[in-house]
């Protein structure tokens, strides 16, 4: 029955369409939406089915769809058909990716371009650029404070030069990342301008109120995101009188997604990025989307819908371009980003494996796998055409994000271990080698993340400093460990800019006032080419950290069994110090991926591997070294901080 209304609404709808747009003949265009228009009615409806005005909206929709469709270019729709037919083309291990500035790295998208060879040589095919659309220089967050979603800042080029970067990349089996900033805008933003000066129609694009009595509602369940630089969720506006929600920082306007107006735009801004040769387009900040007086705010099921939509319509348009969730929550959320009871993603196909990350850093500062084996057990399960982006460091900071109950199984007390985890990375504990800041830290909760560069976060910085040849080691060493798990947990590896040659915390950021108060900018700092030229010097840092990296790197994409089929196992070990987990590929060939993050030589038994399924005679063949690693009194020796690909 209603599959029927909704066919019978299509027909309404297409008739409706502008002429300029109903006249063409766009076959693929109207099979996609054929093929989706069920769902996109549906969720459409929900949302906004009780206004008087729903099949306005729905025709704006299918019109914003079709006009940016009839723009995409041939290119585009080649590659669009080649990634339906090929549709798990993102799952294979080949993909190793890097988030990095522009600016920071290279200028320029000239400069971008120029430095391609850089990332080629690290073995780099998937460059996520960091947000470069039009912000106001003094509140960007960034990048993530938008005033025009359809203009690159002239400081980095142009429209046109992301279009020519995205075909270049294309020719060197190279994609393309961008961002999408879908929660919020810059109060510079031409919306909240006109929302300033009175205009109804954009003070309903956002979440406006003439006094404190709703906001004073909505603060009872909201958590405060940066409670030391923007603490509370409600700015007022002196000249609109009113005030307006602000979610991240006071100048970041929270989009009011209970407009479909909103909606339409986002999802133009969607398609157009997708237009100029996107890949992948990574959302800002979903879990935030909807907002629900006497909730969090976060995580709510309008948010999915709301991201469902979304995909649903790129699915009609730009059916090649992928989705990243940016969704720092708890790991029972995260893969609900993925869509729920599914197999293939119906909300983004990829998501932020925060939880990863923050396990990881635990390990680090326990030298211990206790958390980090109890939090990969309970880290909940992917749909089949779904995948993490799995990293070690970001431009943002390190919240400790996995669950209490893991830290409990392992022994800890939470509320403690965090304690010590924070002290630990801000070089408060006795004896810490880490060199970050407290980020966030909220006195009303006690919770605080970290800040920091990967380098220094891992001790290099204060090795360099006291000259200590083994710290610098052990350093060197933990950053290779760190990338060897992210290179082979199954999922896309993203590297970010500064990592592969070492670079620590830059205090620059201090300089600047629109900057100082956030210490997420140690961890921004301008790409030092002469630091990099180091990675050609045999024994320098950059060398050592680089040319490790390259090496797992390439390996990574030759090595089947790191594609994510969810072919990984966890190996239980009565070792704390060790993770053990194996990869497999269609033909049964194995991969052991083992870390030690102990500073302590630790043994595998040969029990403990027969456990599993492995018949040792004389070791294993490490991948990475090419050499074997031999049995002392019937175990593996792994010397502290190693890591090994074992074959069989
Ligand atoms: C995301 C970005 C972060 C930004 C926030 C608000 O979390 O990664 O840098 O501050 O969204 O846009
Ligand atoms: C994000 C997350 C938070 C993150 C912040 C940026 O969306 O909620 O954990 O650190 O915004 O700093």
């Amino acid at each position: 029955m209603y599959e029927q209304a909704s066919h019978s609404l299509l027909n309404e709808i297409l008739a409706e369409l502008k002429p300029e747009i109903g006249n063409q003949r766009l076959r693929h265009f109207y099979t996609r939406l054929g093929a989706n228009f069920y769902a996109i009615h549906s969720l459409f409806h929900l949302l906004y089915g009780e206004r008087a005005d729903f099949k306005e909206q729905m025709v704006s929709l299918v019109e914003t769809l079709a006009t940016r469709y009839i723009e995409r270019t041939p290119a585009l729709r080649k590659s669009d058909l080649a990634r339906e037919k090929d549709y798990n083309w993102f799952l294979s291990q080949k993909w190793v990716g890097m988030a990095l500035y522009c600016d920071r790295f290279a200028d320029d998208l000239k400069g971008l371009r120029a430095n391609l060879p850089y990332l080629q040589e690290l073995g780099i095919n998937m460059v996520h650029i960091m947000p470069m659309l039009d912000c106001p220089p003094d509140h960007s967050d960034g990048g993530y404070a938008v005033r025009d979603f359809y203009r690159i800042d002239p400081r980095f080029g142009t429209t046109a030069e992301v279009e020519a970067l995205a075909a270049t990349l294309r020719k060197r089996d190279m994609i393309l990342v961008l961002d999408v900033v879908v929660n919020h805008t810059s109060d510079a933003h031409e919306w909240a301008q006109r929302a300033r000066r009175g205009e109804q129609k954009y003070q309903d694009y956002y979440f406006v109120f003439d006094d404190r009595e709703t906001p004073d509602i909505y603060e009872e369940t909201m958590p405060e995101i940066f409670p030391a630089t923007a603490p509370g969720n409600f700015t007022w506006d002196a000249e609109m009188g009113k005030w307006v929600m602000t979610v991240f920082n006071n100048y970041q306007w929270d989009l009011n997604y209970r407009n479909p107006a909103v909606l339409i735009e986002m999802i133009d801004i969607i398609l157009f990025w997708a237009n100029q040769g996107a890949d992948i387009l990574r959302l800002d900040a979903v879990a935030f989307l909807w907002k629900k007086m006497g909730s969090v705010c976060q995580n709510e099921r309008e948010a999915h819908l709301l991201l469902q939509l979304m995909k649903d319509c790129c699915q009609v348009t730009a059916p090649g371009v992928l989705f990243i969730a940016e969704a720092i929550v708890a790991p029972g959320e995260i893969s609900k980003y993925f869509g729920e009871d599914a197999i293939n993603a119906k909300e983004c196909e990829i998501a932020y494996n925060a939880t990863l990350m923050a396990l990881l850093w635990d390990a680090v500062a326990t030298k211990s796998a206790a958390v980090l084996n109890q939090g990969i057990k309970s880290l909940p399960n992917k749909l089949e055409r779904a995948t993490w982006l799995n990293y070690v460091r970001c431009h943002d900071d390190i919240g400790l994000g996995f669950d209490d109950n893991d830290i409990r199984r392992a022994g800890f007390d939470p509320a403690q271990h965090r304690r010590f985890l924070i002290d630990y990375y801000t070089g408060r504990f006795p004896g810490s080698v880490a060199r970050g800041l407290p980020f966030g830290e909220n006195p009303k909760t006690g919770d605080a993340r970290i800040s920091g560069s990967l380098a220094s976060l891992v001790g290099l910085e204060s090795a360099l400093e006291s000259q200590d040849e083994a710290a610098i080691d052990a350093a060197i060493k933990t950053i290779v460990l760190l990338h060897s798990v992210i290179l082979s947990f199954g999922g896309i590896p993203l590297l970010y800019y500064g990592d592969a040659v070492g670079t620590l915390n830059s205090l620059e950021y201090l300089a600047d006032p629109a900057k100082a108060a956030d210490n997420r900018w140690m961890n921004r700092s301008n790409f030092n080419w002469n630091k990099a030229e180091k990675r050609h010097q045999t024994g320098t840092v950059e060398q050592r950290i680089f040319s490790a990296l390259k090496k797992m790197i390439a390996l990574r994409k030759e090595t089947q069994a790191f594609a994510d089929f969810d072919n990984r196992q966890l190996l239980a070990l009565d070792n704390p110090s060790l993770l053990l987990f194996s990869r497999a590929d269609t033909h049964r060939n194995r991969v052991l991926v083992v870390g030690n993050f102990s500073d302590a030589a630790q043994t595998l038994s040969i029990e403990a591997l027969r456990a599993h399924g492995y018949f040792l005679q004389d070791g294993m063949k490490d991948l990475c070294s090419g050499t074997r690693i031999g049995m002392v009194d019937d175990a593996l020796v792994l010397p502290p901080l190693s890591c090994y690909w074992l074959a069989d």
